[in-house]
């Protein structure tokens, strides 16, 4: 039997939003797009893999439960790292033939639009390429599993490059800065649903792709200049520039979801509640200093540089009351501020309480590391333990 490998990755969340397809079964994209990884410490994806002559089959338990290894995705990424570890001739012909155990969990709630499958597959092939002992960039192996996957195997600021080759070899995620190059760039991720959600990205960029007329005008004419535009502003680390791309970019997605024939609603009265919050607290300060950003899903993630955390959080906190607020934010230690007497003006309390959940506190980290502290999912036999 091998060694049991541990791994923990990193969730994304894109300031430019993949959203289409070139080719489906590659998990091929039609545009760049770009994003920063959240510290594993706060959020992550925790994989345990081992191989082993005595196992029968390939098996596989995701958050406690036994799922089926004959997932095409899941089948995709495990043969392909199989091809590269017979390419780079890592490990051999018997090691190879030997049936696998995989035992994966999230700390955080899975398809909530959080960014789980991300998390999960760069963490899943993360490991495999541990198991299998392969050198190369897997960047374009964890793409088979999901595509925004690809952006968690680094960390800091990731932009994943489309690509033109009908193979899809140059579809690969390159870091832009690792995370000590920003180190005061934060997120908070503000919780309104975490139930599943209604249509899965895969299915929505779908309908879009095929129906929405304003999506051709986004890939040609807006995402080319934003990517480079965005990638510049992180570079020389210009917050203001960041925040107004993040937010365009997250709305013209959303637009596009609206355009999208039926139509597709991620976002609820609460997240459009969360963006006229955002923009009231700049245009009182005068200039960007929070930016918001949607996946598929009601959530915020809301991107500001540390110093603002305590003064934003006070205000989430009397815009959106909890009914225990003790635990209502996670995640990095936080304090909070006094609200600004005239700001404070500018809002109403809701009355009704909870409608955001939870607050986590996260920051940009690392890309996917190993677990050297034995904390494994998998007993020494390599069943779940
Ligand atoms: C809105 O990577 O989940 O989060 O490749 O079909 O698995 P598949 O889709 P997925 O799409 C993520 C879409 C998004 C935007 C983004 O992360 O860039």
């Amino acid at each position: 039997m091998s060694d049991i490998i541990t791994m923990v990755a990193p969730v994304n969340i894109a300031v430019i939003k993949y959203w289409g397809k070139r080719n489906e079964e590659l998990i091929l994209p039609l545009n760049d797009s770009v994003s920063a990884t959240l510290d594993t410490n706060v959020m992550c994806a925790k994989t345990s893999v081992c191989v082993s002559p005595n196992f029968l089959e390939d098996e596989i338990w995701l958050n406690g439960v036994k799922e089926s290894f004959s997932n095409e995705r899941m089948q995709n990424c495990l043969r392909e790292i199989k091809v590269r570890a017979t390419v780079e001739k890592s490990v051999d012909d018997v090691f190879l033939s030997w049936k696998i155990h995989v035992c994966s969990e999230n700390n955080f709630p899975t398809a909530a639009g959080l960014a789980s499958s991300a998390a999960g597959y760069a963490c899943l092939v993360s490991a495999l390429a541990k198991v299998y002992k392969i050198k190369s960039d897997v960047s374009s192996i964890a793409r088979l599993g999901s595509g925004s996957a690809c952006r968690s195997v680094y960390g800091g600021f990731v932009r994943w490059h489309s690509g033109v080759k009908i193979d899809g070899s140059d579809s690969i995620a390159v870091q832009i800065a690792d995370k000590s190059h920003w180190p005061e760039m934060h997120a908070l991720i503000l919780v309104v649903g975490d139930t599943k959600k209604k249509i899965s990205s895969t299915k929505g960029m779908r309908i879009s792709t095929k129906t929405s007329d304003l999506f051709q005008y986004r890939i040609q004419n807006c995402v080319p200049k934003r990517t480079e535009d965005i990638c510049e502003a992180i570079l020389a680390k210009d917050f203001v520039k960041f925040g107004e791309i993040t937010m365009k970019d997250s709305n013209q997605f959303h637009a596009i979801c609206l355009d999208s024939y039926p139509p597709i609603t991620y976002m609820n009265d609460i997240s459009n509640k969360i963006i006229e919050l955002i923009h009231k607290y700049n245009n009182f300060h005068g200039e960007i200093k929070v930016a918001y950003t949607f996946d598929a899903g009601p959530n915020a993630c809301l991107y500001l540089l540390q110093n603002e955390v305590p003064k934003i959080l006070p205000l989430i906190q009397h815009i959106f009351p909890s009914s225990n607020p003790d635990t209502f934010v996670t995640g990095l230690p936080t304090h909070c501020e006094m609200i600004n007497t005239n700001l404070l003006e500018l809002f109403a309390q809701s009355n009704q309480k909870d409608l955001v959940k939870y607050v986590i506190h996260t920051k940009v980290g690392d890309g996917p590391a190993e677990v050297t502290d034995g904390s494994h999912l998998l007993d020494e036999s390599g069943w779940p333990i």
